[in-house]
C-alpha cells in the first residue's frame, strides 16, 4: 500500500486529481468507480479546471458510483446523482449516459444491487475506484457488520453516518436511514483503489483500517487485501 500523508486538503486534491488524470491520460476509455462526500470535491474541481483547459478528455469514460440514499431520486438537492450531476458531470465532457449510480428509488434495492453488479461486469470492472471513509470505517455504504458483504446491496445507515451526514440535511431528521451500496466484491476488484481522507477526526479509523486486523467490524481494512491501494491523507 501506498500511504501518503499531505499538510491541507488542496495538496490532498491536487495528488488525488493528478492521479485520476493520469488514470484518463493512459486509458481513455476506462471505468472510473466514483464517490460522493465532502472529500472528493476539491478533486472534483481540478479535474473540472483540466478539462475546461483542454488537458483532459472525459469523452470516452464511464463512471459507476458507489452508492446512493433510499428513496431519493435523482432530482433531490441531496441525492448522490445530484451531486455528480452538480459537482462533476455537469463541469467535464463525460456522456451523460454513461454515468451510473445505483437507484435509491428501485421498488426492490436487492434486485437493483444485482443488476448493478451485471453492469459493473459487463463493463470489465473498475480501473480505479475512488473511496472517501467513514468515522465508522464505512467504505461506499459498507457499514460494520459481521461479514464483508460481496454484492451490491441495501443497507440500513449507522447512527454515526447519519449524525455525519446530518450536515447536508435541515434536519437529522431527513436523513435516510437506508442506501444502497456497491458490495465489496466490485470494489476489490478494481484494478487500482485511491482512497482519500481529510481531518483530524479520520486519523483514528485509518489507524484501525490499515494497521489493524481485516475486520468486518471496521469495513475499509479489507482494503489490506488489495494489490495496489493508495490512500491520501490530510489532518487539517
Ligand atoms: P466525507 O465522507 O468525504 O464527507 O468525509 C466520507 C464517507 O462517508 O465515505
Amino acid at each position: 500500500m501506498n500511504y501518503v500523508v499531505v499538510d491541507t486538503y488542496e495538496e490532498l486534491s491536487k495528488k488525488a486529481s493528478g492521479i485520476i488524470a493520469a488514470q484518463v491520460i493512459m486509458k481513455p476509455d476506462c471505468v472510473l468507480g466514483l464517490a460522493t462526500g465532502s472529500t472528493p470535491l476539491g478533486a472534483y474541481k481540478y479535474l473540472a479546471e483540466m478539462c475546461a483547459a483542454g488537458e483532459l478528455d472525459f469523452s470516452e469514460v464511464t463512471s459507476v458510483n458507489l452508492d446512493e440514499y433510499a428513496g431519493l431520486d435523482g432530482s433531490h438537492e441531496q441525492s448522490y446523482r445530484y451531486f455528480m450531476d452538480t459537482n462533476l458531470f455537469s463541469k467535464i465532457n463525460i456522456d451523460r449516459n454513461k454515468t451510473f449510480v445505483p437507484s435509491g428509488i428501485a421498488s426492490d434495492l436487492a434486485h437493483e444491487g444485482e443488476e448493478y453488479d451485471k453492469l459493473i461486469e459487463g463493463l470489465g470492472g473498475i480501473d480505479l475506484q475512488l473511496l472517501g471513509i467513514g468515522v465508522d470505517g464505512h467504505i461506499g455504504f459498507n457499514e460494520p457488520d459481521r461479514v464483508f458483504i460481496a454484492q451490491t446491496h441495501p443497507v440500513n445507515l449507522d447512527e454515526s453516518t447519519i449524525d455525519a451526514n446530518a450536515r447536508f440535511f435541515s434536519s437529522r431528521d431527513d436523513v435516510p436511514r437506508a442506501a444502497i451500496t456497491m458490495g465489496m466484491k466490485s470494489i476489490m476488484q478494481a484494478k487500482k483503489i485511491l482512497l482519500i481522507a481529510n481531518g483530524q477526526n479520520k486519523k483514528a479509523i485509518l489507524e484501525k483500517a490499515f494497521s489493524g486486523p481485516v475486520d468486518p467490524m471496521v469495513p475499509a481494512s479489507i482494503l489490506q487485501l488489495h494489490p495496489d491501494v493508495t490512500v491520501i491523507f490530510s489532518e487539517n
